[in-house]
């Protein structure tokens, strides 16, 4: 079959595609049916079902002959070790953790924070949740306590698993202290937490409430797979929105098992015993899905990578992965790519390695550029497919799917929707486009199996962000237009979400901090264009009246602010005092404005603006920062 006909076919017959699918997924109870519309426009899957997630994952594939196949590669340059951990390994461990978490009273619905590094325990915590059913929150390891914290509050975990240190470049990342200061700072305090000792620095622990992994698992009765419904929540996910609250993205379990063992074999091409390598980290909805769950759904290996595309120790350490592993699809973000292409631009890393195995690379998180996309398929000579999701899909929402078929490349595009999504575009009144016109993307209701049900406890603001705007549809935030061939191209975002280096950040969450230094009075944050990481954010702050610090001293104090509030990865590096920031006559900053003349672009002053003087000013000002026409 060819991708038009599943697609026409998804189309014409969403429910029998959706049982279908479902055929994948070993059940306890099966579902009687597949879409659950009673309280729409919230839906659910496969709500009446009894499954487990981990059974899924694990227990199944060494119940099939499998027990002896890696099923996690930990690929380990900034420790210099590579390690493996075989199918049976797998289930064991995870049995124990599991058994440990029952016995101190962790139950199905409970929630668990995970705060780790790239390393197989990190899997194995998100594994062991699914065996009881407790429900998982992962939390990227660049997110400083106070980011921690935030979550803590949100989804009051009874117990954090989290790792003693994690390593970044020229310097350890000491989790502990953050855990600790992050419990410091939340009101609601877990009732004991678990932590992963590294050998690269051993934590203190503080006696009755925390407890080490190794100890913790030892003695312990090794849980059973606990079956859950199909409804209940495997994970929560936070995600940056337009404030400093993060959204907490709810995913069901069944739904999630049944889209990503559907799109493991139709777009990453990836069978039982494959190895399969996301590039990427479980703090991610990309690490979820194609580092933890989806390969091992599938019954392949997952590589975990802990390092950088760059510097550990070279541009080539991704060739060498995939030619030690046998890596057969590999799946980054551009910025990894534009980091390699920097350093070599000639390719010259990529032709010491044989990559004989690998098919196709993968690249998401977000906008894609032909010019780095024509540079990795003239190197590596397979193509290089871009794809279009964000975490509140949890799966692609645009691909080529490589595993049906390879559809003709358009530069620009991550391809055609895949089953599941009726992606349309939109103007401000809610009514399609034609094809051609830049609108906002919204998405028919219902989402498919995988993607978001809601945010947690947080149902109003989950109508008001996704479902309000456009009755009937899905809101992705992300504007773009639609060819007349139904390919999709994606622009930029229609909210103040910017995008660094493939993360998702909240220009909203800056500001906060910023308007909280004692001697700004306003402050507005942008993302300005960058080569490397896509886009970088830049501040505006207007001082309050008779401050007299010098303003470098102020910009240092705020840069240290949002790495300490919100940390490392925010990479908030620039920062400008202005008098005046444009705004509309009703008050709004025009952010979007602000960002094009950092990008150097030509302004015409919108017709909404106050006074169009102050658009010289902020050229001015980007301009003593570097930004600007050139
Ligand atoms: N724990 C702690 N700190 C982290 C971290 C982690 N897991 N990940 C990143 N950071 C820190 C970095 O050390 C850096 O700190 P610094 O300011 O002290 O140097 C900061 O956060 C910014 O990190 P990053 O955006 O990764 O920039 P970089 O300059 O270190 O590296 C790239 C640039 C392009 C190599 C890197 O961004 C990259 O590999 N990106 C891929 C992103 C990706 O996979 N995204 C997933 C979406 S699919
Ligand atoms: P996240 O939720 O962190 O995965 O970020 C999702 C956002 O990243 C999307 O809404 C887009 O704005 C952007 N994004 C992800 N993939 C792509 C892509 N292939 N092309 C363009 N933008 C993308």
């Amino acid at each position: 079959m060819v991708y038009k006909d599943i697609y026409d076919g998804w189309k014409a017959d969403p429910e029998g595609f959706w049982m279908q699918a479902a055929k994948a997924i070993d059940w306890i109870r099966p579902p009687s049916k597949a879409l659950f519309d009673e309280n729409a426009p919230i839906y659910e899957w496969f709500s009446d079902a009894l499954v487990n997630t981990c059974w899924n994952a694990v227990d199944r594939h060494v119940e099939a002959g499998r027990g002896d196949q890696l099923a996690l590669i930990h690929a380990s340059p900034v420790t210099h070790t590579t390690k493996g951990v075989t199918y049976r390994d797998l289930r064991d461990h995870v049995a124990e953790i599991a058994g440990g978490l029952l016995a101190k009273g962790v139950k199905k619905g409970d929630r668990v924070i995970i705060y780790m590094p790239m390393i197989p325990q990190a899997v194995e915590a998100m594994l062991a949740c699914a065996r009881i059913g407790a429900v998982h929150s992962v939390v990227f390891g660049g997110f400083a306590a106070k980011e921690l914290a935030v979550r803590i509050e949100d989804c009051k975990p009874k117990a954090i698993i989290a790792a003693s240190a994690g390593i970044e470049p020229g310097r350890i990342v000491h989790y502990k202290p953050l855990l600790d200061q992050a419990i410091e700072l939340s009101s609601h305090k877990p009732d004991f937490c678990v932590i992963y000792q590294r050998e690269q620095e051993i934590s203190e622990l503080i006696p009755g409430r925390d407890y080490a992994w190794h100890s913790f698992r030892f003695g312990v009765e090794p849980a059973e797979c606990v079956p859950v419904e199909g409804n209940h929540p495997a994970y929560i996910l936070y995600t940056s929105g337009t404030t400093g609250q993060p959204k907490g993205v709810i995913r069901h379990t069944a739904g999630h098992l049944v889209a990503l063992s559907w799109t493991v074999k139709n777009i990453y091409n990836i069978d039982a015993g494959d190895r399969f390598w996301t590039a990427s980290d479980v703090g991610w909805v990309v690490g979820h899905s194609y580092i933890a769950y989806g390969p091992l759904i599938a019954g392949a290996t997952s590589i975990i990578y802990e390092g950088k595309p760059v510097g550990t120790p070279d541009a080539g350490m991704f060739w060498q992965v995939i030619q030690n592993h046998k890596v057969k699809s590999f799946f980054t973000a551009p910025t990894a790519l534009r980091a390699i292409r920097r350093e070599d631009p000639e390719g010259e890393f990529i032709r010491e390695y044989n990559l004989s195995k690998l098919q196709a690379v993968f690249l998401a998180g977000e906008r894609a550029d032909p010019e780095t996309i024509a540079w990795a398929e003239k190197h590596l000579k397979v193509p290089v497919i871009d794809h279009w999701w964000q975490t509140e899909s949890g799966w692609p929402i645009a691909a080529n799917p490589f595993g049906i078929e390879l559809l003709p490349v358009k530069p620009g595009s991550p391809t055609l929707p895949m089953p599941g999504y009726d992606v349309q575009v939109l103007d401000d009144e809610g009514q399609p486009l034609p094809a051609g016109e830049l609108g906002a993307i919204a998405i028919k209701l219902p989402l498919p199996p995988g993607t978001l049900p809601g945010l947690w406890q947080a149902e109003d603001r989950f109508r008001k962000s996704y479902l309000e705007k456009f009755p009937g549809y899905y809101e992705t935030g992300d504007a773009g237009y639609i060819d007349g061939d139904g390919y999709v191209y994606i622009m930029a975002r229609t909210d103040d979400v910017i995008n660094v280096a493939g993360h998702r950040l909240s220009t909203g969450a800056m500001e906060e901090i910023l308007a909280a230094h004692p001697d700004v009075a306003e402050a507005a944050v942008i993302g300005a264009a960058d080569q490397l990481k896509g886009q970088m954010p830049v501040g505006f702050m207007i001082l309050k009246k008779g401050s007299s610090k010098p303003h470098d001293q102020i910009v240092k104090e705020v840069v240290a602010l949002v790495r300490e509030r919100i940390g490392p990865v925010a990479a908030f590096k620039s920062a400008v005092v202005v008098d005046r920031l444009p705004k509309t006559r009703s008050g709004k900053i025009l952010r979007a404005t602000m960002a094009k003349i950092a990008d150097g672009e030509d302004v015409v002053a919108p017709a909404t603006i106050d006074d169009p003087a102050i658009l010289d000013e902020i050229r001015q000002a980007l301009g003593t920062i570097g930004y600007g026409p050139r």
